[in-house]
Parts: C-alpha cells; sequence; structure tokens
C-alpha cells in the first residue's frame, strides 16, 4: 500500500509487513554517496541492528548511531551529540539519515536532519504503533526544554515513510495500546465507519491480528496525510490532530 502525502515537498508512505528490499530500492533513489546514517536507540538496535545492517549493507555504507532509549534524552544534549557523531563521520549536505525507532528518535531524527549543515534528507521507518500511524507522518520535528515540551523544533517533511508492520512483533503491550489510543483519535475526529470497524473488531485488535492492524494502520496514515496536506504547518485543522496529546 502507498499513500501519498502532498506537502511541499511531496512523499510517500510505504506500508508492508517487511518489505525491506522494496524500501533500499526506494532510499537507493536518495543516497548519490551510498552512505546511509542510522539513528536509532538502545531497545532497538538490540532486537533488529544485525539482522537491518545485513540487509543494508548489500547496498550501502550503513554508520550507525544509537541513543539511549526513553522520552526524557528527547533533548538539545542527545540532538548535539548525533550532530558532532555525523561530522566526525564525515556526514555533507547529500547525506542520508534513516530515523529507526519511535517518535522519540523519529522526532530527534527529523530535527537533526532539518539542521545538519541547514538541512539534510533523512526517512521514517517508524517501529512502534504510535509513530506509525502519527509521528512518522506530517514533518513535526522537535525535541523538549526543561521548561517543556517540543519548545524547539522544525517542521521538515521526510523523503519517505517506510513503515514496516512486522516491527509490532516485538512492541510491549503497553505500547500497543498507546498505539490504539491514537488510532481511536483518528476515529473520532473523522470517521464513523472507522469507528464501527474499531467496535466490531475489539477482539481482533487485542489479538493483534495482522491484517485487522495494517486495516487501522492504513486508515489513520490516509487520515493523517489528508490533514498535513491541507494544513502542513498547524495553521487551523492540523489541531486536532492534537486530541488527546
Ligand atoms: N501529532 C500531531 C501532528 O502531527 O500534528
Amino acid at each position: 500500500m502507498i499513500i501519498p502525502v502532498n506537502t511541499r515537498p511531496p512523499y510517500k508512505i510505504f506500508i508492508s509487513p517487511w518489505n525491506v528490499s522494496h524500501t533500499i530500492f526506494h532510499i537507493k533513489k536518495y543516497v548519490p554517496d551510498n552512505q546511509l546514517f542510522i539513528i536509532t536507540n538502545t531497545t532497538v538496535a538490540n532486537l533488529y541492528r544485525r539482522k537491518l545492517d545485513l540487509l543494508f549493507k548489500r547496498h550501502f555504507k550503513t554508520l550507525w548511531i544509537t541513543i539511549p532509549d526513553g522520552e526524557r534524552h528527547k533533548n538539545l544534549a542527545t540532538c548535539e551529540k548525533i550532530l558532532v557523531q555525523l561530522s566526525k563521520l564525515g556526514a555533507n549536505r547529500s547525506s542520508c539519515l534513516l530515523a529507526l525507532g519511535g517518535g522519540v528518535v523519529g522526532d530527534i531524527t527529523g530535527f537533526v536532519a532539518s539542521t545538519y549543515m541547514r538541512g539534510i534528507r533523512y526517512f521514517q521507518m517508524p517501529t512502534t504503533l504510535l509513530a506509525q500511524v502519527d509521528a512518522s507522518i506530517g514533518g513535526k520535528t522537535g525535541v523538549d526544554l526543561p521548561t517543556g515540551k517540543n519548545l524547539v523544533g522544525t517542521f521538515y517533511q521526510p523523503s519517505a515513510v517506510f513503515i514496516h508492520t512486522n516491527f509490532l512483533k516485538t512492541l510491549p503491550d503497553r505500547e500497543f495500546r498507546c498505539g490504539l489510543a491514537e488510532i481511536i483519535k483518528y476515529a473520532l475526529i473523522r470517521d464513523q465507519k472507522f469507528w464501527g470497524f474499531l467496535q466490531d473488531n475489539v477482539t481482533k485488535i487485542r489479538q493483534r491480528n495482522a491484517h485487522v492492524t495494517t486495516k487501522m494502520i492504513t486508515t489513520c496514515c490516509k487520515i493523517k496525510a489528508q490533514i498535513v496536506t491541507a494544513d502542513e504547518r498547524e495553521q487551523g485543522q492540523r489541531m486536532i490532530l492534537n486530541l488527546g496529546h
């Protein structure tokens, strides 16, 4: 499934169970120097680094930058560490970043991409349900200050979003439920039929049925793509996406 997001610049959301070869094919178009910087956290790295490295390294020189897991690391100090590492590793204006993780990794990577050398490309590969239906789409990047959440940030769209639903197989229940809350939000704000679908499929949702999960993700991504296309900079209707945040 491919969903277009018609922001400036436009990009696509690719949804599949685990079609990493397809993902690599798309990323390759954007990576002129064959170097890909993968930003992730320790938890995701422990689960997926070895497996993904084998797939990616056939096509790119992959350089991994791993940050500690957790919301409390979503700050300028973490960004500075990544920026310094990028410069030490020789990242240049043509370099691309890949955000592999949940909302924190995505927000930080987007922010770093928007500021390193005044802006380089990045891709989102969200691994949590919450990031797959919300945070990875729409180009909101940012970090927290001691005085408040997301006080520093940019609107900076990714070059593509790659949603692999198989990542959810290792997602803890609590995290899965966080994503479900976001899914309920979309049904409440935009789609009565989808609300009915959720009510009719409670058991399958709890069992993480693959078909139902993919249908939920696809529906949410379509809604989000429509809203951010209409109001990229949150001047009006995009505010509705903040319900419950
Ligand atoms: N997470 C809300 C938004 O992207 O606008």
